[in-house]
């Protein structure tokens, strides 16, 4: 079983699902692939975002109902991917995880940014960073991955980068990341159906192969699973 917890289903919002039938489409594939539940992230401050949150929130119950109608048996929840701005201040409550204390918080790819401050910062407001793809910044070495594990942030590494299918990515990088114990949540960060599709089964299938079958249940879903019981505390 997996939960998803960094997807762009959420349909004509960013540069992921342009339509509800996509949207569905991706849900019924990452569904027969085993997955029970999944976060629906949009882009937040970053420029793919198309409209306001108050859309996001439109779209979700209209997409939700949707699911419903089709006999779909899986449980959506709304987040953001939100980009860090050094001169915005986002509403973390607003856009955290599925309501809880979780936020999943992107970097830009090219610029040097301070990962390390932000994430002590979002700490220090009672929340916790799980910072998006950390395997796509060239400028976040192992060392800083520790440092900001040990401020209490969570990293997330694509499914498409440890497939080797994303061409900015080194695929021996994140290897080497799931290898360190540096690796708390496998995400797919679909954006489509036939080109960044769901695909944590595709992964989950690569990686049995090479790690015991306890990592693979945190990579996948305990983690995450963790993150969704924060709901309901
Ligand atoms: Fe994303």
């Amino acid at each position: 079983m997996f939960i998803d917890i960094h997807t762009h289903i959420l349909y004509d919002v960013d540069d992921g699902s342009q339509d509800i039938e996509t949207s569905l489409l991706m849900i019924q594939k990452a569904v027969a692939d085993g997955t029970e539940s999944i976060i629906l992230t949009p882009h937040v401050q970053s420029r793919p975002q198309k409209v306001e949150r108050s859309v996001h929130h439109e779209h979700f119950e209209i997409l939700k109902k949707r699911v419903k109608e089709e006999g779909i048996h899986v449980n959506l929840y709304l987040g953001a991917e939100v980009l860090y701005r050094s001169h915005l201040e986002p509403d973390w409550q607003e856009l955290s995880l599925a309501g809880t204390k979780y936020v999943l918080l992107e970097f830009s790819m090219q610029d040097l940014s301070p990962v390390e401050d932000v994430v002590y910062d979002v700490t220090r407001m009672g929340f916790i960073p799980i910072v998006a793809h950390v395997e796509r910044y060239p400028y976040v070495d192992f060392e800083l991955m520790r440092k900001i594990k040990d401020l209490g942030a969570m990293i997330q590494v694509n499914a498409t980068s440890i497939l080797g299918l994303d061409k900015k990515v080194h695929k021996k990088h994140p290897m080497k990341m799931l290898k360190e114990g540096l690796v708390d949540i496998i995400a797919s960060d679909t954006h489509h159906i036939t080109y960044r599709e769901p695909n944590l089964l595709d992964c989950y299938t690569y990686l049995k192969k090479y790690f015991p079958q306890e990592d693979l249940e945190k990579w996948f879903y305990l983690n995450a699973k963790k993150i969704l019981s924060d709901k309901n505390t």
